[in-house]
């Protein structure tokens, strides 16, 4: 596999709503670690990286959602972002993005490309 390539990091299906699934990808040669979001049945993805300070968000492995299922949730600071677009909504990052990871559908498989690294 070249690097940058997009991978397959589920099947369509896997990821129930309300739930996440997390992955690596290479991205520029550095192993990065991502996440799935499936938010009212639509699959989403970031890079797990807060905007606030550069760290994983997850506290619990591969626990990223208010309890409520609305909001991905920083597990540092409390910041809370929409799983359909990244914005921070609430917390010290309130108005910037997660770095968004474009998705296809190919074949019943869900393959994940080149973050987008946003530019708020
Ligand atoms: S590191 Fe995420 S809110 Fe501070």
């Amino acid at each position: 596999m070249t690097q940058d390539s997009p991978i397959v990091v589920a099947r369509v299906g896997e990821v129930d709503p309300g739930t996440t699934k997390k992955f690596m990808l290479t991205v520029d040669g550095r192993e990065t670690e991502c996440f799935l979001v499936n938010y009212s049945g639509q699959l989403f993805a970031y890079v797990n990286r807060c905007r606030h300070v550069p760290m994983t968000m997850d506290w619990i492995d591969n626990q990223f959602l208010t309890e409520d299922g609305r909001y991905i949730l920083c597990a540092t600071h409390g910041a809370a972002f929409e799983p359909d677009s990244g914005e921070c909504v609430f917390g010290p990052p309130c108005g910037k993005f997660l770095d968004r990871v474009p998705l296809t559908i190919e074949n019943d498989e869900v393959l994940a490309h080149r973050p987008i690294e946003a530019d708020d």
